[in-house]
């Protein structure tokens, strides 16, 4: 058994995770575990983009947007502050090597469902890779973070209703990882089913934690479906064809090629009208057709390019198959705007938590967004914490199983719309 002692403990390496990490004062000692590598996590796989402010004049309708997309069940606080902390989010990503696509000195804006204008800053379709290699070539970099490879997080350090880190395994071995604040950003519940855009390791370890522990959730019903997972006849993760296709002009065609619904509905919308015409039809996937993108589609979609013609599919000619599968956790460990959980000493960020932000279903290319501006907030406010010292055999840990957990986190969310609206292939 190992004892490590540090100022915070992070369990997860999205880019909220990193964000936070790299949002502490480097004289703060942090551990930063996360249950594979630091690359293995949702954030990498987003491929759209990450939306912002465009212009002064876009406050309102952006939060307009927001709320309409979540169907009013937002926190309006919470969306204010997203969308006001947009810009600033943006240039912190910049100031740490992120560089977003643009044309002769301005951004290039693209556009998904449920915007009323382009605002979505993107890096091809790799967003998500692009952040994460700068945030992660940054964290490597800091002397203060010490991170923890396929460690995974067992259970949380609580004495007297209060966190003090977190009991992990690497290696078979256990590690008590004490802090004086322990963050979980350990992504959201995508794994436990079969139809997912999400990768299948990430199960939703922070929320089974939280209901072991009687800590606050809020909204864990809310799944959201993305509208178009290319269609595969296989039980793997499904491989994500970016609404921004959609947004570049590609369209939804049924199984007589005909066009059903506006594409650049929110996702809630469009998944519905998909999930119509499949169980009309009989059919297990439907058609996107994206020959119509002006853009040269290899140029602006090189990782969708090449996956699908791996697997002899070829978009200037093909309409493409695709399903709706489960993409997001709405709901999550109830938070302030400061991360704050119900339990002191313990705070949740990114998909892991839910402030609310998102409502009843998140309005495209707002998580990478959400996960920047509130790790920011919650690491500025968690410096300032001083606890008492504590010693580890005042703890009584409980190694969890994982199928346990997952039954925990089934039962938290049998009446989410997913298994409401009977999609094919779930959980
Ligand atoms: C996408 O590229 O369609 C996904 C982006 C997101 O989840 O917001």
């Amino acid at each position: 058994m190992e004892n490590i002692k540090a100022n915070t403990v992070i369990v997860g390496s999205g880019v909220a995770g990193l964000i936070c990490a790299l949002t502490l004062p480097s004289s703060m000692k942090v551990i930063l575990l996360t249950k594979q590598k630091l690359e293995d996590s949702n954030s990498y796989l987003a491929q759209g983009g990450i939306a912002v402010k465009n212009g002064f004049g876009d406050k309102d309708s952006f939060i307009s947007d927001t709320l309409k997309a979540g169907h009013y069940k937002n926190n309006f606080k919470a969306v204010e502050t997203l969308v006001e902390e947009s810009p600033k989010a943006i240039k912190s990503l910049e100031e740490l090597g992120v560089k977003f696509e643009s044309e002769e000195g301005d951004y290039s804006y693209t556009r998904e469902g449920g915007h009323s204008k382009n605002r979505i800053l993107y890096c091809g379709d790799f967003t998500g890779k692009a952040i994460m290699n700068a945030l992660i070539a940054q964290v490597k970099e800091r002397k203060n973070i010490r991170i923890l490879e396929d460690c995974t997080m067992e259970d949380l350090l609580v004495k007297n209703g209060v966190c003090y880190g977190v009991y992990g395994v690497a290696n078979n071995k256990g590690l008590f990882i004490n802090g004086k604040s322990t963050v979980i950003a350990s992504g959201g519940i995508g794994g436990i089913y079969n139809n997912t855009t999400n990768y299948k390791h990430i199960q939703g370890d922070g929320v089974a934690l939280a209901l072991k522990h009687n800590i606050k959730l809020k909204d864990l019903s809310y799944i959201q479906i993305h509208p178009t997972a290319l269609y595969e006849n296989t039980r793997k993760r499904r491989f994500l064809i970016s609404e921004s296709v959609r947004g570049e002009g590609a369209i939804l065609l049924n199984k007589n090629k005909d066009r059903f619904i506006d594409e650049l509905k929110p996702r809630d919308i469009v998944s519905k009208a998909i999930i119509r015409e499949m169980e009309k039809d009989k059919v297990e996937f439907q058609w996107l057709r994206m020959n119509l993108i002006e853009k040269d589609i290899r140029t602006r979609f090189p990782k969708i390019y090449e996956y699908l013609r791996k697997i002899g599919l070829n978009p200037y000619i093909d309409d493409i198959p695709i399903v709706p599968a489960q993409h997001y956790t709405m709901g999550g460990i109830e938070v302030n705007l400061n991360g704050e959980t119900s339990m002191p000493g313990l705070f949740a960020i990114g998909e892991a938590s839910c402030t609310g932000v998102h409502g009843k279903n998140r309005l495209a290319s707002n998580s990478l967004l959400e996960s920047v501006v509130f790790s920011k907030k919650t690491a500025d406010f968690i410096k300032n914490i001083t606890k008492e010292e504590v010693n580890i055999n005042d703890f009584q840990i409980g190694v969890s199983n994982l199928e346990k957990k997952k039954d925990i986190i089934k039962e938290g969310i049998k009446n989410d719309e997913f298994t409401k609206i009977k999609l094919l292939n779930n959980r």
